[in-house]
């Protein structure tokens, strides 16, 4: 499509959609989420000039996967975001199917850059895949510098999402990429330049690198240290459940190791977040040396079709912006400090399950001290129940309105959740598991006792939450 013609349709969007998308009781306080349509991963988190801006997969024009874009906030405080013109839409050729995930850097002349994937599909359902630049254009606009990257020999078109970084001496690039034989691999590159790229060869993933079958492609990697280690996150697209884990269609885990500039010797993987929709997270480091990420509270092809919000003109938001730290040899996260300044004047319960009176809640930081066994219900579509050593969401299926549940091991340690209209994010232990949920309550959804042994003592801190 002509860029004119996609920025006509993309103004009418917003201007036809924009009140409607606002008026939806589940639209999230604080969360972001696209003005209209989709949005999907995050992309492009970066710090810049002294600016948080965070990118995202967007379908400006609807609540389907199709005209992927790259939408882009910014923000100083990674909570109050200001909209910024649209940064990349599917108008050339070497895009024609989206401008798909990828990163932001800061060139060697300090100029914002964009490295993403250009998504060409072909009417015999085959595809292919391009690495592209775009560079800031100083008007907050980016001017597209087209493909510096081809597909490398022995890999389907599933070959994207990269995210760029600077070792101090040469860039560096890991990609997600499918095999001809199925295997999904993290592929590292090195360039003397953005545009000159050499393949080094797979770090991780399926097959020969050493997890054994572990799915058919790897989609977002994110390389990075952390501490005196490395920590490669990625999404692995088929692998069956086993027991408690991998119960969403697709998984997104994490591997900590020892990365060389070459190699990527780590153990094994872990889920990054066990709750039902997160995905495709991004990482990045900021000028006090956090490493925070956001991940899209969503997955890819799962519980889509009848979101609530849809006839309202939008789906889907991110997750609260988080910080990953180290605790005992393993990789927790805990929401940012920044949010302590949205909440409200607190409410303190302390006494027995069967004592607690209820609370109405909207948008709200708890922090629960429990034992014993015991529940307590969000609404009347979720519940968080406790019990000896794990701790479980259930909520009743919107789709299907059957009840699901994601499961946690729990040490017995503090549980905080964040909720907002229609999410929730808890986080156990002090974060060193997470379980992640969009829920739909309804409006003036009540926080209830549910089953337990009454006389269980708990401790429940409340504040509202607002930006
Ligand atoms: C992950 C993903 C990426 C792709 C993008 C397209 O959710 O499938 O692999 O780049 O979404 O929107």
């Amino acid at each position: 499509m002509k860029e004119s013609h996609f920025l006509n349709q993309v103004v009418r969007s917003l201007l036809a959609g924009q009140l409607k998308a606002a008026a939806d009781p589940h639209r999230p306080r604080w969360h972001l989420a696209a003005p209209v349509g989709l949005l999907n991963d995050p992309n492009g988190f970066i710090e810049h000039d002294g600016r948080y801006h965070l990118f995202y997969q967007w379908n400006p024009l609807g609540c389907e996967h199709r005209n992927k874009g790259w939408g882009h906030v910014s923000s100083t405080d990674l909570l109050h975001w200001q909209h910024e013109p649209v940064a990349l839409l599917p108008t050339e050729a070497y895009e024609s199917h989206g401008c798909y995930s990828g990163s932001a850097v800061s060139d060697e002349q300090g100029r914002l850059t964009l490295i993403y994937t250009g998504n060409v599909k072909y009417p015999d359902g085959s595809r292919t895949a391009y690495q592209c630049l775009a560079r800031a254009d100083g008007e907050g606009g980016f001017a597209k510098l087209g493909s510096v990257l081809d597909l490398p020999q022995g890999y389907s078109g599933h070959v994207r999402d990269p995210k760029v970084w600077h070792d101090g001496q040469q860039w560096l690039m890991v990609l997600g990429a499918r095999t001809l034989d199925d295997k999904g691999e993290v592929l590292l590159y090195r360039g003397d330049a953005l545009d000159a790229w050499t393949l080094v060869g797979p770090i991780a993933g399926s097959g020969r690198c050493g997890l054994g079958e572990f799915g058919y492609m790897w989609e977002c990697p994110d390389l990075f240290a952390l501490g005196e280690c490395h920590v490669l996150i990625s999404c692995p697209q088929g692998i069956a459940p086993m027991g408690e884990d991998y119960r969403n269609l697709y998984q997104c885990g994490w591997l900590a190791g020892s990365f060389d500039g070459t190699h990527f010797a780590h153990g094994a993987f872990h889920e990054l977040d066990r709750g039902f929709e997160f995905y495709a997270p991004q990482t990045t480091q900021d000028s006090q040396g956090r490493r925070l990420l956001f991940g899209w509270l969503g997955l890819p092809e799962e519980n889509e079709m009848s979101q609530p919000t849809i006839p309202y003109g939008w789906i889907h938001q991110m997750s609260c912006p988080r910080e990953l730290f180290w605790q005992d040899e393993w990789l927790c996260q805990r929401p940012v400090a920044e949010l302590e300044a949205l909440k409200g004047e607190q409410t303190r319960f302390e006494g027995t399950l069967g004592e607690f009176p209820g609370l109405a809640i909207d948008s709200a930081w708890l922090d629960l001290d429990l034992c014993g066994e015991g529940s307590l219900w969000f609404g009347a579509v979720a519940e968080l129940v406790w019990q000896p050593g794990r701790i479980n969401l259930r909520r009743q299926n919107w789709q299907s309105g059957e009840w699901e549940t994601r499961s946690s091991p729990w040490a017995g340690g503090r549980i905080t959740v964040l909720c907002d209209r229609s999410s929730l994010e808890c986080f156990i232990d002090e974060g060193r598991q997470s379980l992640s949920a969009r829920y739909f309550p309804g409006e003036k959804p009540q926080l209830s006792s549910g089953n337990g042994d009454d006389g269980c003592k708990i401790c429940l801190d409340y504040w509202p939450l607002a930006a």
